[in-house]
C-alpha cells in the first residue's frame, strides 16, 4: 500500500520522507491556503522533495480553463498530477488530460458510480472522500470497498486515493478495504507508529539489559 501525506507543509513533508516511508503527496486549495507560499514555488518544492507523484489542483470548474490550468502545472515539475474536480467538464478534462499524457486525480468522489466515469474517462487516481462521508451519518470506507470491487471486475488500473482520512482507524480499514494508496495528514502518520505495548517492551528490554552487563562487570 502506498502512503501519500495530505499537506502542503514542507517540514511535514520532509519528515516524512526522510523516514523513507511517502510515496506521493496530495494538495488541494484549502492546505494550500494555510502556507504562506506561492503556490507554483510550494509545489516545485514539494516535488523535488518527495519525488515521486504530487496532486496540485486546478480552480477552474469549465472545461477549457481546467485545461490550460492543468498545462501550466504540468510545466511545474514531472511529478505534478493534476486535481480535477468530479462534474462533467471535470471528466471531460480528464478524458483530454489522458489523451496527452498528463496524470489526473478525481477529487471530490463521494460515489462508486462518480469513480466509474472517473475510471472511464482515464483517470490515475480517484479520491474517495471518506471522512466527510462520515461526517454526515454515511460509512465512508463502504464506497471504498465498492469502487474496488468495480475497478477488479473490470480490470480499470486507476488507482483509488482514500482521502478525507481523519485518524489510524480509517488507514487500517482502506488497507483491508484494498484501497491503492491512503493520503493522510501527518498528524495520522506519526501516530501509526506508536502503540503502549512498544514502549513497555523497550523498557523491559533495556532494564534487562543493564542487569545482565551488571552481572558480567562483576563476574
Ligand atoms: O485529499 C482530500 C482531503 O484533504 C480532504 O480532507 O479532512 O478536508 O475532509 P478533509
Amino acid at each position: 500500500m502506498k502512503i501519500f501525506l495530505d499537506t502542503a507543509n514542507i517540514d511535514e513533508i520532509k519528515k516524512g520522507v526522510n523516514w523513507g516511508i511517502i510515496d506521493g503527496v496530495t494538495t488541494n486549495p484549502t492546505l494550500v491556503s494555510k502556507e504562506n507560499s506561492v503556490f507554483e514555488d510550494r509545489i516545485k518544492e514539494i516535488c523535488e522533495t518527495v519525488k515521486g507523484p504530487v496532486s496540485a489542483e486546478v480552480v477552474s470548474t469549465d472545461y477549457e480553463n481546467m485545461i490550460k490550468e492543468a498545462e501550466q502545472l504540468v510545466k511545474i515539475s514531472e511529478h505534478v498530477v493534476v486535481k480535477i474536480p468530479m462534474l462533467p467538464d471535470g471528466i471531460k478534462a480528464v478524458k483530454k488530460l489522458s489523451s496527452m499524457g498528463i496524470k489526473t486525480n478525481v477529487t471530490l468522489i463521494f460515489s462508486p458510480l462518480q469513480a466509474l466515469l472517473a475510471a472511464k474517462a482515464g483517470a490515475t487516481y480517484v479520491s474517495p472522500f471518506i471522512g466527510r462521508l462520515d461526517d454526515v451519518g454515511n460509512t465512508g470506507m463502504t464506497i471504498v470497498e465498492e469502487i474496488r470491487q468495480i475497478f477488479d471486475n473490470y480490470f480499470y488500473e486507476t488507482e483509488i486515493i482514500v482521502a478525507s482520512v481523519r485518524h489510524t482507524q480509517h488507514v487500517l480499514e482502506a488497507a483491508l478495504a484494498g484501497g491503492d494508496i491512503v493520503t493522510i495528514p501527518f498528524g495520522v502518520l506519526d501516530k501509526m507508529f506508536k502503540h503502549p505495548m512498544t514502549n513497555i517492551g523497550l523498557e523491559t528490554f533495556s532494564k534487562d539489559w543493564k542487569k545482565y552487563q551488571d552481572y558480567i562487570n562483576n563476574k
